[in-house]
């Protein structure tokens, strides 16, 4: 069973100024089939937490150790992370131009299944996974979120998450800017993929909102870069009632 496990994990950032310490001492295991929410305040840390797992080159490792089923995920490489089963759908996903969705899809798959998937099945696996996430089959053909609209941006992030299968997947703020059918489609793709059973999802969120499509086994509180508070889905229902002011109060910042 995949287990990915984090422990003291410390990460910082450089900058002119120096080096600043964003995350102190996370601690949270994900096993394979559970759902875990991440709930913060803005800056508290989370989307750092995203980029250290996938491998950013920006944030420093200081302290801590992070492996998915015992292996140093540390260790590795971006690409590496990426064959190994950590997927990151990211708060702001990044344009490549010149490159087509369809291109992008492929080369993906190949290097994370370590071969060319084969083209036939290929290609009726994409149409079908566009289809249940109500993509129209031209976004194949654009340019990897070249213009995209944010929905359409979140939508091409779950395609590749429905593609590849991952062990973890770690979405940030994957609710964040969509209306409401659009958080109802991307929720059901997500919603396919734990259904599978061997996934460990990392929802981070600000909002409760996509809590009401998607049921989390646990939710952490996030607060001035490590987890503060964790509990149950009704610790969701709580913070929505009472916001994150009294874990950010205080707080050392
Ligand atoms: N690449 C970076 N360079 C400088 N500071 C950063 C960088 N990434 C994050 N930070 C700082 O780290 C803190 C946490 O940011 P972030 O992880 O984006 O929080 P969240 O996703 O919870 O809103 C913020 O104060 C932010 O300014
Ligand atoms: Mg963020």
């Amino acid at each position: 069973m995949a287990t990915l496990e984090i422990h003291d994990l410390h990460v910082s950032v450089e900058s002119e100024t120096g080096s600043t310490e964003i995350l102190r001492g996370v601690d949270l295991t994900v096993k394979q089939g559970e759902t875990h929410a991440i709930m913060g305040p803005n800056g508290s840390g989370k989307s750092t937490l995203a980029y250290s797992l996938a491998g950013h080159p920006k944030y420093t490792v200081t302290g801590g150790t992070v492996t998915l089923d015992g292996e140093d995920v540390l260790e590795m490489s971006v690409d590496e992370r990426a064959r190994a089963g950590v997927f990151l759908a990211m708060q702001y996903p990044v344009e490549v131009p010149g490159v087509s969705v369809s291109n992008f899809l492929r080369t993906s798959a190949t290097a994370v299944r370590g071969e060319a998937p084969r083209l036939r099945t290929w290609v009726k696996e994409v149409k079908e996974a566009m289809e249940r996430l109500e993509m129209d089959p031209a976004f194949a053909e654009r340019n990897v979120n070249e213009g995209f609209s944010g929905g359409e941006k979140k939508r091409h992030e779950i395609l590749q998450l429905e593609l590849l299968r991952p062990k973890v997947a770690i979405l940030d703020e994957t609710d964040s800017g969509l209306d409401i059918d659009a958080l109802r489609i991307v929720s059901s793709g997500v919603n396919r993929v734990r259904e599978s059973g061997d996934v460990g999802t990392l929802l981070i969120t600000h909002y409760t909102r996509i809590l009401r499509y998607i049921k989390p086994d646990h939710v952490h509180v996030f607060a001035g870069g490590r987890i503060v508070e964790s509990g149950g889905a009704e610790l969701a229902d709580k913070l929505e009632a009472e916001g994150y002011e009294q874990y950010t109060k205080g707080a050392a910042s």
